[in-house]
């Protein structure tokens, strides 16, 4: 199967598992790395709707067939591709279906490169999500290409570059797709919408959501925090329950 049909199978199966709402892990606190991909850092819960994710969990020799047919033999070794898939933990779903958590029970958030592949509405339906999801004083951070930089190495004659970078995105398929872009002032009014406080711009490795020196990976793009403030009434009174988790060599 080529990579474009098996983006094809995985987005499906992440649309079918929508609604899922498998248990919660009985890990402490809880730390979610939204659009994750294969970046990870030891304790997280990692939700991609990828096929990474999808494939966490699998026994090694299944894992080590899906490597060689993944695509991601230029991006990771096998050894590494087998180790971060049985020893970390992942939500296979599609976060434009929101993020199937029960309010108030995550202690951080991190995103890295990732709402700039979801719509401006997608995004906004997401940063109030994650609120919900954030236990009171809770904290997110999104991390996403600096448009403004952009914009900056466009006149400064990286044309195609630039272009490039945003319409091809990093990859095949869907997922790979971006279909927004932020300066500072429209993800502050983004988190703000959402009801955040305490919204300040981060340097690289610098914040407040703990392991930094391993989540933040890309120098020179837009970090900013936020705070789910300590005493606020929810907006949304939904509750979608328990997310599905594969742990570590299950
Ligand atoms: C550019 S990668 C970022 C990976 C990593 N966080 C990093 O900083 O390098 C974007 C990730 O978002 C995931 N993604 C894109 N759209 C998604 C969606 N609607 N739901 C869940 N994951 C999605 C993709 O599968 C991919 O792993």
């Amino acid at each position: 199967m080529n990579r474009e049909a098996l983006d094809t199978v995985t987005r499906l199966i992440g649309r079918a598992r929508a609604r899922q709402r498998p248990k919660l892990p009985e890990q402490e606190p809880i730390r979610l790395n939204l659009g994750s991909s294969l970046l990870v850092a030891p304790g997280w819960i990692n939700i991609d709707g990828g096929l990474g994710a999808l494939l966490a969990g699998l026994p090694q020799p299944l894992l080590r067939i899906a490597y060689r047919s993944s695509g991601m033999r230029e991006q990771m070794s096998e050894e590494a591709f087998v180790d971060v898939l049985s020893n970390h933990r992942f939500v296979h779903h599609d976060l434009v279906y929101g993020i199937p958590f029960p309010d108030g029970s995550v202690q951080a958030i991190f995103s890295s490169q990732f709402f700039e592949h979801i719509t401006h509405p997608h995004a906004e339906r997401l940063a109030a999500e994650a609120l919900r999801v954030l236990e009171p004083g809770g904290v997110i951070r999104i991390s996403v290409p600096d448009f403004v930089w952009l914009l900056e190495e466009f006149q400064r004659g990286a044309k195609r570059a630039v272009i490039d970078g945003i319409f091809s995105a990093d990859g095949s398929g869907e997922y790979a797709r971006h279909r927004y872009m932020y300066d500072e002032e429209m993800l502050v009014e983004l988190l703000r919408n959402a009801g955040f406080t305490d919204i300040t711009r981060c340097r690289f490795r610098e914040g407040r959501v703990p392991d930094l020196d391993v989540l933040d990976n890309r120098e020179g793009s837009l970090v900013m925090e936020a705070a789910r403030p300590r005493s606020n009434a929810l907006r949304s009174p939904k509750q979608p329950g328990q997310p599905r988790v594969s742990s570590p060599g299950s």
